[in-house]
Parts: structure tokens; C-alpha cells; sequence
């Protein structure tokens, strides 16, 4: 464990699924995948997403522990030491490219939390207001170019200083300490948003299916939703890992932090759907959803301006331990394999995603071509979201799985996580998922995108 100590390593078995847990809980949840449920006709979407987390993303992210903790490396370097001189060290580069793409728009939409924190503590949602209200503060909002700016850049900054800080201080206290209010208030805002007038309908389309609403855009949205939301496909997770003890059970902590993101993520359906039918928003309103939705739902409550507060504040911090993850890839493996150090990797990495973020927050308004890319039909974020949240993701995954099922094989993976006497009892379910289930059903889903064409 000499080497693992000297990179730093979490100080206790639940401070490491806290903080496991903090990296899959964040915008995904509660911003994504209300949005995408949305655009994707509910509740059919919602089925099969739940169907990939556990049959795709959990086997995976057994994977992606396994391989951090037998290696004791970043996502480069990990591949590099069980496959030298090949070109699997490349999956891990992936993984490092896709840190920072996803933190460049992630980094937006956590700047536009904060700026709602401040907004809601100023009382700007104090009186009760219609859809087109909240829909044209969002857009006077988000089309301001040097407040999309300038919170993106306090984002950065903070993510910067806790990573520059090392792993175990910065995101051990954040995680074990707040996450679990989140979960408290998010269960206290599903309780309003369901007993709301007109909740009916939302709940309908929340959770029962109809599966005539199922386009080919289904599945690979849902797969990257999965992804996405797991912290999965870039290595944020073979990092984690790679900071664990041996003693420690890699597939409970796997199962748990896979229940609770998935947890946190349909209450934030909860809340958002009936809610939005009550407003009498359209659920496929996009990137603003939840912005649109949640500031009506806050006033609908006794003391609704702190709720609304501590609610914008938590976000943002499950927003933190999430850029934490992402940036520590890009750091670590340029700490592990050039020999950088942690100021020098952290300033130059933030530096980097900073300029790549901003046409992502210029995106909604501020300037025309960003806002809708020409051939494209979308703003910036919303490519990058895609391009790099799903299928950059997916397609990590998909050469995860084939690492490990052929190259490293399922037997020695399997020892990895058997050490010390920990019992797999799921062994076999698992490598049959990761060698022949993963690969198969992801390589299908993009291969049939490519051939149609249907990317967007
Ligand atoms: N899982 C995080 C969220 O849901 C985002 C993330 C993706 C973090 C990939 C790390 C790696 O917000």
C-alpha cells in the first residue's frame, strides 16, 4: 500500500463510497436526467434506462474499481501497466480528453446553479409566477454573457483549489457530510411536488410507459444517461479505485453508490414531473428544465425562499464532488506519467477546460452561432453534451468491458476483487455481463447509430 498512501488514499471505507457516491451524484440526476426523460417521451425511457444502470453500468463499474485498485493508477497508466506497449493505453487518454470535455459544459450549467443560489436568496422568486415568467428569467439569465462567464469561472476555480488540495481532505468532508441532507430535502420536495394540483398527469407520464413514444434515439440517450450519471467510460471510477484499500469490498461499494444515484435521480423525477405539469410546462423544454420548474415549486412552500436556497446550495456542492472527479483524471495522469506536479497539472488543466467551456456558456443567447451551430441544429452545450456525455462515454465503456473480459480476463479481475477473503458471490452473473452483455448491447447501439445516421 506503500505507493497507494504516497498518492493519497481515503481515509475510511465510507469516506471511499462517499466519495464514489458524490462523483455519480450531481447535475446528472437532478438536471439531466429530468430533461432527457423529458425529451424522451418519459416513462418508457425511465424502464430502460434503469435496465442499462444495472445490467451495463454496475457490471462496469465493478470493472472500473477493480482495474483503479490492482493498478494503483491513473486511467493511462492503468491500461499501460496490464497491457504494456499497446494501444489500450489509448481507452485511458479517451478517458482523460472526455474529463475535460464534459467538465467544460458541466462547469456551465454548475455556474448557472450558483447564480440561481444567489438569485433565490435575493428573492427574485418570492411571489408566484407563470411559466412564461420563469422561462424568460432563465433566458435573461443564461443569454448574459458575462454572468455565463464569470460563474463558470468562479466554478472552475473552486473545483481547482479542492483537487489542488488532494483527494481524501477536500472530497471525504463535502460528501459525508452534505450529501445526506440533499437526500433529505429532495424527499421533502417530492412529498409537495406529488400532492400538487393536476400531479396526476405528470405522474403518468413520469411512470407509466408507453412504449410507442420509444425512438432509435432512446437507446443510446439512455445508455449515455447511464453512463453519465455513474461517473462511468472515462475513468473517473478506475481513479477512485485506485485510492481504495484492498480490504475493502469493491461490490458493495459498486452496488450502493449504483442504488443511490439511481435513488436520487428518479426522485428528482419525482419532483420535477408533476411539478411541470402543474406549471403546464412542456417536458421536452431542454437544458433549462429544472431551472424553469423548481423556483414556482419553492414558492408553493412555507419558508420556500430558504428551501429554495439550501436546495440551489446543495446542488452546487453535488455539483463539486462531481467536477472533482472529473478534473482528478486529466491531474492524476499528469502527475503519474509526467512527473508534474499537483499545482502545476491542476492550473494547467483548469486553464484548458476553462477556454474550451466558453463557447458552451455563450451558447444560450449571447452569441448567435454558438447558440445554434450552423448543420448542427443545436447549441454548443448540448453538442458537447452529447458528444462527449453520451457517446464518448459509451464508447469508453464498450472498450472497458472488452479490456477486461479478454485482455485482462475476468479471472484476474475477479482475483482483484477477491482479495483478503472478500466473497463475490455475483461472479459469474458478472463476467458474463462484462464480457458478453456489455460489449455486445453498446457496440450494437452505436454501430446501429453510425449506420443511420441518427446521432443528435
Ligand atoms: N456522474 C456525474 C453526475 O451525474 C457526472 C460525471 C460524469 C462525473 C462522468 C464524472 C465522470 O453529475
Amino acid at each position: 500500500m506503500a505507493s497507494a498512501s504516497a498518492r493519497g488514499a481515503w481515509k475510511s471505507r465510507l469516506g471511499f463510497i462517499l466519495a464514489a457516491a458524490g462523483s455519480a451524484i450531481g447535475l446528472g440526476n437532478i438536471w439531466r436526467f429530468p430533461y432527457v426523460v423529458g425529451e424522451n417521451g418519459g416513462a418508457a425511457f425511465v424502464l430502460i434506462y434503469l435496465g442499462f444502470v444495472f445490467l451495463i453500468g454496475a457490471p462496469v463499474m465493478i470493472s472500473e474499481l477493480a482495474l483503479g485498485r490492482r493498478t494503483e493508477r491513473n486511467p493511462v497508466g492503468a491500461f499501460a501497466s496490464l497491457a504494456p506497449g499497446s494501444l489500450w493505453q489509448f481507452v485511458g487518454l479517451l478517458g482523460v480528453i472526455t474529463g475535460v470535455g464534459i467538465l467544460s459544459f458541466y462547469g456551465v450549467v454548475a455556474g448557472w446553479t450558483v447564480g440561481y443560489f444567489f438569485k433565490t436568496v435575493g428573492g427574485t422568486f418570492n411571489r408566484p409566477m407563470s411559466a412564461e415568467e420563469t422561462a424568460a428569467i432563465f433566458s435573461g439569465f443564461v443569454s448574459n454573457w458575462m454572468v455565463a462567464c464569470g460563474l463558470l469561472l468562479t466554478f472552475l476555480v473552486l473545483t481547482a483549489l479542492i483537487v489542488w488540495r488532494g483527494v481524501s481532505d477536500g472530497i471525504e468532508f463535502m460528501s459525508k457530510i452534505l450529501m445526506p441532507i440533499l437526500l433529505l430535502l429532495l424527499i421533502v420536495l417530492a412529498a409537495r411536488s406529488v400532492t400538487l394540483s393536476g400531479a396526476g398527469p405528470g405522474l403518468r407520464f413520469y411512470l407509466a410507459p408507453d412504449f410507442s413514444k420509444i425512438t432509435p434515439q432512446t437507446f443510446p440517450t439512455a445508455l449515455g444517461q447511464a453512463f453519465f450519471s455513474l461517473s462511468l467510460g472515462m475513468g473517473a471510477m478506475i481513479t477512485y479505485g485506485s485510492y481504495i484499500g484492498k480490504r475493502d469490498n469493491l461490490v458493495s461499494a459498486a452496488g450502493m453508490v449504483c442504488l443511490f444515484d439511481t435513488m436520487i435521480a428518479l426522485l428528482a423525477g419525482l419532483i420535477i414531473f408533476p411539478a411541470l405539469f402543474h406549471a403546464g410546462l412542456d417536458p421536452a423544454s431542454g437544458v433549462g428544465l429544472v431551472f424553469q420548474v423548481l423556483p414556482p415549486l419553492f414558492a408553493t412552500l412555507p419558508a420556500g425562499q430558504l428551501f429554495g436556497a439550501a436546495f440551489f446550495l446543495l446542488l452546487t456542492i453535488a455539483a463539486l464532488t462531481s467536477t472533482i472527479s472529473l478534473l482528478e483524471v486529466p491531474v492524476s495522469y499528469l502527475i503519474d506519467e509526467f512527473k508534474w506536479s499537483r499545482g502545476k497539472a491542476v492550473l494547467v488543466t483548469s486553464l484548458g477546460t476553462l477556454l474550451l467551456g466558453l463557447p458552451s456558456a455563450l451558447a444560450f443567447g449571447a452569441v448567435d452561432f454558438f447558440s445554434a451551430l450552423p448543420g448542427v441544429g443545436l447549441d454548443f452545450l448540448s453538442l458537447m453534451n452529447i458528444i462527449f456525455g453520451n457517446y464518448s462515454l459509451s464508447l469508453g465503456s464498450l472498450l472497458l468491458a472488452v479490456f477486461v473480459g479478454y485482455r485482462w480476463g475476468v479471472a484476474g479481475a475477479a482475483e482483484e476483487i477477491e482479495q483478503e477473503g472478500v466473497r463475490f458471490g455475483l461472479r459469474p452473473a458478472w463476467a458474463f455481463l462484462i464480457r458478453f452483455l456489455c460489449p455486445v448491447a453498446v457496440a450494437v447501439i452505436i454501430v446501429y447509430i453510425v449506420l443511420t445516421g441518427n446521432y443528435f
